[in-house]
């Protein structure tokens, strides 16, 4: 007797198996019965014949309701009709649990009633589907880099002092040091890495106090932050589109029944391919001039101007040079103009906005300390910082990509709620 799992059904064609799972589904006719059970890897349909079974182990069908957990031993048949693919005849049933009535059900349910459930969310296929492919993402984004000799270097989540703006900071009480603050982004300990190593990436989760209640706002999401000694502005969006490269295709590769479950149109992921158009933000503000989009030249794009500015572009479109007054303090300024910042973001098509944010650093003493008074940031938390650039600095540079974000858009759905198992927004913190 082999104890499996029903992703590997169709090597098992013919043997007899054991499977433990949920009851997804069930329907009767005659003197057949049939049960849908899920296992987390694929369903697959149970066949109960009368005259062949005890009528004990027959009349679990009857007390097995939606999401019981049971048990069935048989022999794997393929079989088109079946959902799944594959059908047992089960020669044994034993229920291991009955669930209670199940709140989910098959018509719809509106999603903040859906959202105080997600325990129970996630058991679904379209959430299957989703987590899937955010699963198969993570794993693009370290085999890349594992495979291209960066070394993970993890940044501590408490840290003492801003990365991305004051404005967005939890604070936490920390013992007799005073405050401390969850980390924004680990880049500025990737730096230190990099100083270290050549290449490194950081990857871990990040926090946002934003007061933005939008579809692509959370305030605890998934960021990995490669980092790069000797790379400029050019290195930089050369690596970062040759990693969003990847990461498509390997979904491409690994996850076509997920996008076909979610109806994912795929040909707008085949489209991601190098080389991605580059543009200045200049050159984006005269195509929101052309749009007759109203926009102060300086200011930072909003999510209806992202939209606007990529949404004649079929894959990702890189932006950079931005004004250096809406862009972080650790920034080197482009020397052509000194109002700008050698920094770039990438904006997902389909009007997903900017998944990647990016820029080349500020790499001399003299200039980083003057940024820091101007951002009027405690000097005392960045003196660490600050002996980067006085022990043998180098031009370097990296970015930060939102898992989320990159999710919800390959993915193709509305909201970041559904690409993490749980979210956290400012209105939600349960389950
Ligand atoms: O552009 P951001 O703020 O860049 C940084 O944090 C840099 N320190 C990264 C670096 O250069 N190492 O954030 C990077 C990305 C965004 O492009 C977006 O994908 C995601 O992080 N992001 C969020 N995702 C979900 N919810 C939020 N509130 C997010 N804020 C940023
Ligand atoms: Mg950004």
């Amino acid at each position: 007797m082999t104890k499996t799992y029903i992703s590997d059904l169709s090597k098992l064609v013919g043997q007899e198996v054991e499977l433990q799972g949920w009851l997804y589904n069930k329907r009767s006719s005659g003197k057949i019965r049939f049960l849908i059970l899920r296992d987390g890897t694929g369903i697959a349909q149970c066949v109960l014949v009368k005259n062949n079974l005890s009528e004990e182990v027959f009349n679990t069908f009857d007390a097995l309701t939606q999401e019981s957990s049971f048990k069935v031993k048989g022999v794997v048949k393929q079989s088109d009709k079946a959902p799944g693919g594959f059908e047992l005849e089960l020669s044994d049933c034993t229920i291991i649990s009955v669930a209670q009535e199940y709140p989910i059900t098959p018509k719809e349910h509106g999603v903040e009633f859906l959202a105080d459930r997600r325990h129970l969310w996630v058991r679904s296929s379209r959430q299957h589907a989703i987590l899937r492919i955010r699963h198969t993402i993570i794993h693009a984004i370290r085999e890349y880099f594992d495979s291209r000799g960066f070394i993970l270097f993890d940044a501590p989540i408490f840290t003492p002092a801003a990365c991305e703006g004051t404005s967005t900071l939890f604070e936490t009480d920390y013992f007799e040091l005073g405050k401390a603050y969850l980390t924004q982004s680990g880049q500025l300990y990737g730096e230190a890495g990099a100083m270290a190593f050549g290449k490194v990436y950081v990857f871990g989760p990040t926090f946002r106090a934003e007061k933005s209640k939008t579809r692509r706002h959370l305030t605890e999401f998934w960021m990995v932050e490669p980092e790069v000694a000797f790379n400029d502005l050019n290195d930089n969006m050369d690596l970062a589109e040759d990693f969003l490269e990847f990461i498509v295709q390997s979904v491409l590769k690994n996850n076509m029944e997920d996008l076909k479950t979610i109806e994912r149109n795929i040909s707008k992921l085949e489209n991601v391919k190098k080389p991605f158009p580059r543009i200045s933000y200049h050159e984006a503000t005269e195509i929101l001039k052309r749009k007759g989009i109203p926009f102060d030249y300086g200011n930072d794009f909003g999510a209806p101007d992202e939209t606007a500015i990529s949404e004649d572009y079929d894959r990702p479109l890189i932006v950079h040079r931005y004004p250096s007054a809406v862009k972080a303090f650790y920034m080197k300024r482009d020397p052509q103009d000194e109002t700008k910042a050698l920094a770039m973001d990438i904006l997902a098509p389909e009007g997903y906005g900017e998944i990647v944010g990016g820029s080349q650093r500020e790499d001399d003493y003299d200039v980083l300390l003057a940024r820091i008074k101007e951002h009027e940031l405690p000097q005392e938390a960045f003196d660490w910082y600050l002996d980067l650039r006085r022990y043998g600095s180098v031009p370097h540079s990296g970015f930060g990509l939102g898992v989320e974000r990159t999710v919800a858009w390959i993915c193709g759905i509305e909201h970041v709620r559904e690409t993490i198992p749980f979210a956290r927004m400012i209105y939600r913190i349960t389950p």
